[in-house]
């Protein structure tokens, strides 16, 4: 395993729409895909964050990783702790026009904060590296860094997403807002 160097914005990658991996369904991905995928878990943890995309390590190929720490889950259906986790060719659906406000950073943004609004309740499905078809309601947390990941997937940034381009912060200058700036 290895940690990969992560490429920050601007570079071309980020704003690329990456290809889907051939499936074959019930079978393994091939030992090459298998290591990206663990490397690109081991990138996340050691940056530290809770989700990375493939585009973020240059590779522009449909998988993510993401994991939802205890002390950023609800609890509640949906939104409880999960350990690290790989899709691949993942996909989602809202189940709710409803949007939320949250903050959001990106490993590829590093140092900054904004605001951005997600659906609330989606579902999503993708393979995992035993080429098993995974599908899952979420909510909360696990709900955003779904949808903030599968965004690098089609080129986009968190901050193409922000209404208000005045809830963008540097992280050190986070305590300057209240809970109000979640209110829209
Ligand atoms: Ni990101």
């Amino acid at each position: 395993m290895a940690i990969l160097p992560i490429i920050r914005m601007g570079h071309p990658t980020l704003r690329t729409v990456a290809t889907a991996l051939p499936v074959r369904p019930g079978l393994p991905f091939p030992e090459e895909i298998q290591r990206l995928a663990g490397d690109m878990i081991e990138t996340m943890l050691a940056a530290p964050g809770i989700g990375l995309a493939a585009p973020q390590v240059d590779v522009s190929q449909r998988i993510i990783v993401f994991r939802v720490p205890a002390e950023r889950a609800s609890g509640a259906e949906g939104d409880t702790a999960l350990g690290n986790q790989v899709l691949i060719n993942p996909e989602f659906v809202a189940l709710t026009d409803e949007k939320k406000l949250g903050w959001e950073g990106c490993l590829s943004i590093p140092g900054l904060r904004g605001i951005v609004p997600r659906h609330v309740r989606i579902r999503y499905r993708g393979y995992d590296l035993d080429g098993d078809l995974v599908e899952r309601e979420a909510t909360g947390t696990h709900a955003r860094v779904i949808q903030h990941e599968l965004d690098h997937l089609d080129g986009v940034l968190y901050l193409d997403r922000m209404p208000d381009l005045g809830k963008l912060t540097f992280t050190e200058e986070m305590v300057h807002f209240t809970a109000d700036a979640l209110k829209g």
